[in-house]
């Protein structure tokens, strides 16, 4: 039974890796995994990942298989607010890395947190992953919840951040992209609660605290953007003169 008052993917969860390839192939995975190359040329600075909402484990999976065999493992936190998918995403990668567990932590946790902290124990990441999750949130919460992984993420640490987006050139293609995903924010609303009825204007926070963008490919004629972010030195050191 879907919880009325807090969306969860609880329910979808089995059929998620299903239902993404039945209604668009392997693109979604594609677009998340189109930066790859950027991500690993760092690999040797990159020591913590955190993946937030990172579903079934499909991208971590792809991620850390094709990561460079001369660099060791980072440590990863897979963060999800739904405990099933963490389920099934620890399952997927406990299969696939059973040498490597002890680096890897599931943590089941909803963003923003309530408090003014971070949780007890969460380190600060060299890379912050948020794969078609900002979408799950409205304005003032996306806004909420990218200042709390800004205070997670270290000076020039990168930020990978691959969505839906609507800055189509051209009035019709605009009017098809908002309808497409009116159409998906329905499906997710009536499977998983999910309250948002429209994109959040995620890209604010990265230009309002001066990140860099390092690389960004678009997918399915631009209605995904992937987007690859590096956190200047400047914005840290102003953030904490304030
Ligand atoms: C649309 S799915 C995307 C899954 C995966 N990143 C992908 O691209 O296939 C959104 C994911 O974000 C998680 N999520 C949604 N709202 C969340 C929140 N407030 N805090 C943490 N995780 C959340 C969901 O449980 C789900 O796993």
């Amino acid at each position: 039974m879907i919880d009325k008052k807090q969306q969860n993917f609880d329910a979808i969860a089995p059929y998620y890796d299903a239902l993404l390839w039945v209604t668009s192939g392997s693109t979604i995975l594609r677009s998340q995994t189109a930066l790859l190359p950027e991500i690993y040329e760092r690999s040797d600075t990159i020591r913590t990942i955190a993946v937030i909402g990172g579903g079934t484990g499909a991208f971590l999976d792809t991620l850390l298989n094709r990561w460079p065999e001369t660099i060791p493992l980072p440590d990863v936190y897979s963060i999800d607010g739904s405990e099933r998918m963490l389920r099934i995403s620890r399952e997927r990668i406990a299969r696939a890395y059973p040498d490597s567990l002890h680096r890897l932590y599931f943590i089941h946790r909803r963003l923003p947190w309530r408090a003014d902290k971070p949780p007890p124990g969460w380190p600060r990441f060299d890379l912050i992953i948020t794969n078609y999750v900002l979408d799950c949130f409205d304005d003032a919460t996306v806004a909420q919840v990218q200042s709390q992984l800004h205070q997670l993420l270290k000076t020039n640490g990168l930020w990978l951040c691959v969505d839906f987006y609507v800055q189509q050139p051209g009035r019709i293609r605009r009017v098809l992209a908002r309808t497409i995903i009116r159409g998906l924010y329905l499906f997710f609303q009536i499977t998983t609660g999910l309250r948002p009825t429209r994109l959040p204007a995620y890209d604010r926070f990265f230009s309002e605290h001066d990140y860099r963008l390092r690389a960004e490919k678009t997918h399915a004629f631009k209605l995904i953007r992937a987007r690859l972010y590096e956190k200047n030195a400047d914005a840290a050191f102003r953030l904490t003169l304030k």
